[in-house]
Parts: C-alpha cells; sequence; structure tokens
C-alpha cells in the first residue's frame, strides 16, 4: 500500500496505476462501516485508494474539531489489510493554501436537516470532495448511506460540475444490536451507548407503521416521545423526506426516506432508513 502525503506524489502515484480507480474519501477513525466503501471500491474498479483528512472547513465553531478521533497508525494498518492500494493523507496547509478563498456551495439539498443545524457544514464537505476528486481523479467514489444528506448533496455536485465520477452509496453498516456504526460513537458512555439504541429503534418501528399506512405525522411524533423517553436529552428533528431532494413529505409516495439527529449527553447522533413504498 502506497502512503502519500503531498499532492505532487499523489499526482505521480496517479499516473503509475494501471486502470480504473475507486476512491473513498474518510475522516480516520476507521470502523467496518468504512471499511466495507473500501470493499465495495475493490469490487468496482481495479485499484482501490483511500482518504483520510479531518476536514477543519466542514467543523462549526465550538464543534468536535479538536477532539475527532485520530489513529492513524491502526487506519493504516486496517487499510492495509484491506488490500488498499493507496492511502493520502493531506495536510491543511496542501489543501487549503494561504488566501483560501473558493467553497463549492450546493443550494437546496443542502439546506434543511443537517445543513440548517451545522452552518457551512456541507460547504465544508462539498469543497473538500470537489478537491479530493479533483486530485486523486477515481472513476468511481463511494459513499456511506449512514450520511445520507450527504451523500445526496456530493451526487448533487458531481452532477452539477460534470465530475467525470460515479458516485456511489452503500448501505448503513450497523452493529448487531442496530446501533449505526460511527466514529463518533467513541464519545458514549457505557450507559449512553445502550440508550442510544432507541434511536435506530424508533425509525424501525415508525419505517413499519408508515410503511402499514399510519398516518405521517403521528407516527412521527411517537418517534420522537420514544427517543427522549429513552434517555436522549433532545431530537433536532426526525423526518419523513423525499429520498432525492430531502423535501419534507406529509403523505407517502415515491423513493422515500425517514431522517433523524438527536442528542444524547454531549454526543449528537444521525441516523436513516429507507422507508418501502406502499
Ligand atoms: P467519515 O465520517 O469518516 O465517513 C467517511 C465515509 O464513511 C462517508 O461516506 C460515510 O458516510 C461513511 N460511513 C460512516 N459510517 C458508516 C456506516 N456505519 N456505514 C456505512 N458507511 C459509513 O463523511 C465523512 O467522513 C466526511 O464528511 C468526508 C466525506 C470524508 C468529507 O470530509
Amino acid at each position: 500500500m502506497q502512503i502519500i502525503r503531498s499532492i505532487a506524489e499523489l499526482r505521480k502515484a496517479r499516473r503509475g496505476l494501471a486502470g480504473t480507480l475507486s476512491l473513498v474519501p474518510t475522516m480516520g477513525a476507521l470502523h467496518e462501516g468504512h471499511l466495507t466503501l473500501v470493499r465495495e471500491g475493490r469490487a468496482r474498479a481495479d485499484q482501490v485508494a483511500a482518504t483520510i483528512f479531518v476536514n477543519p472547513l466542514q467543523f462549526g465553531a465550538g464543534e468536535d474539531l479538536g477532539r475527532y478521533p485520530r489513529q492513524e497508525e491502526q487506519d493504516l494498518a486496517l487499510l492495509e489489510r484491506e488490500g488498499c492500494d493507496l492511502v493520502w493523507l493531506p495536510t491543511p496547509e496542501q489543501l487549503y493554501p494561504a488566501g483560501f478563498a473558493t467553497t463549492v456551495t450546493v443550494s437546496g439539498v443542502s439546506e434543511r436537516w443537517e445543513g440548517a443545524a451545522r452552518p457551512g457544514h456541507f460547504a465544508g464537505v462539498a469543497t473538500v470532495v470537489a478537491k479530493l476528486l479533483l486530485a486523486a481523479a477515481p472513476d468511481v467514489a463511494l459513499f456511506g448511506e449512514k450520511d445520507f444528506q450527504q451523500l445526496a448533496v456530493i451526487r448533487r455536485m458531481a452532477t452539477d460540475l460534470g465530475l467525470p465520477v460515479q458516485i456511489i452509496g452503500v448501505p448503513t453498516v450497523r452493529d448487531a444490536d442496530g446501533l449505526a456504526l460511527s466514529s463518533r460513537n467513541a464519545y458514549l458512555s457505557a450507559d449512553e451507548r445502550t440508550r442510544a439504541l432507541a434511536l435506530p429503534r424508533a425509525l424501525g418501528e415508525a419505517e413499519r407503521r408508515i410503511a402499514a399506512g399510519e398516518p405521517v405525522d403521528g407516527v412521527l411524533a411517537e418517534a420522537k416521545a420514544a427517543v427522549i423517553a429513552s434517555g436522549f436529552e433532545s431530537v433536532d428533528y426526525l423526518a419523513l423526506v423525499d429520498a432525492d431532494r430531502l423535501e419534507p413529505l406529509e403523505q407517502p409516495g415515491g423513493a422515500m426516506r425517514l431522517i433523524a439527529a438527536a442528542t444524547i449527553g454531549s454526543t449528537r447522533l444521525i441516523d436513516n432508513m429507507a422507508v418501502s413504498s406502499m
């Protein structure tokens, strides 16, 4: 596995890679969710590369940039074991040169939900992903459905900018008990980890009831109440949306998604589930 730190080295290595390339962008602290993307990337191209970069541009003031888990050695060992061909670990100075003044903003799909709760977050994500894709020039790039709105924002950006890359969404990987894997789960105490299960449980129950034809408003209100009753401090949103533009739906129909964000202790968790059409 080639370990690359500069853009110049990356460009040289890219020219030396034979055949097609998959890219898996990450912020490190890798878990089975990330490794599933690498495996899927391997199946879709001749070579697979990953990036590890905790992107300062997508963290707001007062968010967890400083305490975001960093474990480079372990991450490199995991990628090596997964058969990753190349890993690029850029520095902030390389990606954001002095005087940096250009950002990519995606209107519409960026604005609600995570976009409303975290102003500037998706501009930070879209900008770094555009830069990673331009530098690595992959044929395929893989992103998790775990961050469902992020995936929709990246698809929109790739289409609008005409980026010559196929964006692939990969289903959420969960622990055996149902909690979606996330680097931020490391912040949870044992007790919070147990109580956090209320989120996927409430989404699963809401999915079943909406698919069975129960009125959406009542189902969503009860799901929120169940999450709070299980010990979450707050529910930012728990909504039924269309799966492309993430606009709220009052009536079920078409491709739908249940999306949620809720805070337990000092940790904000997000999750989502597909809803089958009736
Ligand atoms: P990060 O949170 O490290 O996630 C990297 C990729 O792994 C994302 O595409 C994310 O959706 C996916 N992922 C995380 N948990 C997953 C799970 N349980 N199942 C499946 N996929 C999962 O998302 C980011 O980094 C950043 O915003 C990034 C896109 C790298 C831009 O900085």
